[in-house]
């Protein structure tokens, strides 16, 4: 027959007793004579939950079980666990108890057994814990090349069991919703797609947990500006190159096949060759060369003195003057026939 955990062999006895006075249901409480269910308790996980039972003065014996097992015959206590305590009852009608702390395993029935005039009754009460929503386990921060396969995962505990989302953040700072569920898979990764990834778990019992992962995706540089510079001797010059790439850009000059090493300086994404006082034998074609890990790419940047016209793609022209003239020989040249 049933017997509480841990119990004294000696109360043993007892059930025997409280079972011939047909206090103690053997198995399903529903055997005793009427029960009456009233609503559920929900409690979160680590409150307090108060199972309340009413009865009358009539009431000869009384006893409060979960499920089979005896936590509190009259006023004396079988549970071992010390966190089920008897409620200081105040009117003689009361017989309620106080679960403390309470856990997932505490959900379940909950049965108040009463013997009045040798009919047994009981008051069956339903726990329900509640866990609010949880991340466990998250995927770590991680950086692929572009191209890989990206597999997240988010892990969460509830109850009701919790609903994950993900959102993506990025760099760009758009905030758009991405899926619904556990993982999260990103085939054929494009550098627009790294940034933060936010997974969110919720089940409406508390507010929402809230993790994040860093997707860092490497790709190789690309010159997103190559500005030309024209400036005349003795004046400062400064060519600029910048370049995209993760990881960020190494950067090297060259004039020909020279490798300009002086004076240069490095901002961000930025490069920059520097002319304190640029003389005639400064102007010419310069070449910027960004490389990281993932490739290598260069751009041409010219500095050109005042002579020298500039076109939007950065290539030095013929000066106006020169072309003009070119224009006049050849219109004279036209006009004699
Ligand atoms: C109590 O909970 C049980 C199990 O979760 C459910 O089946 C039942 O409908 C609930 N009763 C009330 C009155 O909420
Ligand atoms: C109720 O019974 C379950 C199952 O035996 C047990 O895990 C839980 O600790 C009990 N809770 C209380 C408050 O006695
Ligand atoms: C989280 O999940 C990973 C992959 O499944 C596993 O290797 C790791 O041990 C887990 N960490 C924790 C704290 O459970
Ligand atoms: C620039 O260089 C020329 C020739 O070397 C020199 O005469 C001039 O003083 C320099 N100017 C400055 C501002 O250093
Ligand atoms: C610049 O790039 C072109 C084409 O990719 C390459 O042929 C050339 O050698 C490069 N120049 C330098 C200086 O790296
Ligand atoms: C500068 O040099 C590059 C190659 O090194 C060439 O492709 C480009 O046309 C040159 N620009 C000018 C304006 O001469």
């Amino acid at each position: 027959f049933p017997r509480a955990a841990g119990e004294m062999p000696g109360r043993c006895l007892v059930v025997l007793g409280l079972r011939l006075l047909f206090l103690v249901p053997a198995g399903v409480p529903a055997r005793s004579g009427d029960s009456v269910l009233k609503d559920n308790i929900t409690v979160r996980q680590g409150d307090s939950a108060v199972l309340k039972c009413n009865v009358d003065s009539k009431v000869s014996r009384v006893a409060w079980l979960n499920r089979t097992t005896i936590l509190f015959a009259g006023n004396e206590k079988w549970s071992l666990d010390p966190r089920v305590i008897l409620m200081e009852n105040t009117a003689v009608t009361e017989y309620s108890i106080k679960i403390q702390n309470v856990d997932v395993h505490d959900e379940g029935p909950y049965v108040c057994s009463i013997l009045t005039n040798r009919k047994p009754k009981s008051t069956k009460v339903h726990l329900i814990v509640q866990v609010p929503a949880r991340i466990t386990n998250i995927s770590k921060d991680i950086t692929v090349n572009e191209g890989s396969n990206v597999n997240l995962m988010c892990l969460a505990v509830g109850r009701p069991e919790a609903n994950i989302v993900w959102k993506h953040h990025s760099p760009r700072g758009t905030h758009k919703f991405v899926t619904e569920g556990e993982n999260l898979e990103l085939t054929a990764i494009t550098k627009e797609q790294s940034g933060t990834y936010e997974c969110i778990a919720s089940n409406d019992i508390s507010s929402p947990d809230v993790r994040t992962v860093e997707v860092t995706i490497n790709y190789p540089p690309f010159i997103s500006k190559a500005r030309s510079m024209g400036t005349s001797v003795g004046q400062k010059g400064v060519l600029q190159c910048e370049a995209s790439a993760v990881p960020r850009a190494d950067f090297e000059w060259y004039k020909e096949d020279r490798r300009q090493v002086f004076p240069l300086k490095t901002q961000g994404k930025q490069s920059m060759l520097i002319f304190f006082n640029v003389s005639e034998e400064d102007y010419g074609n310069y070449t910027c060369v960004a490389t990281n890990i993932m490739g290598i790419t260069n751009a041409s940047i010219i500095l050109y003195g005042p002579g020298a016209m500039h076109d939007v793609n950065g290539a030095a022209v013929l000066p106006r003057c020169s072309v003009c003239l070119l224009l006049t020989v050849t219109l004279i040249y036209l006009l004699k026939f």
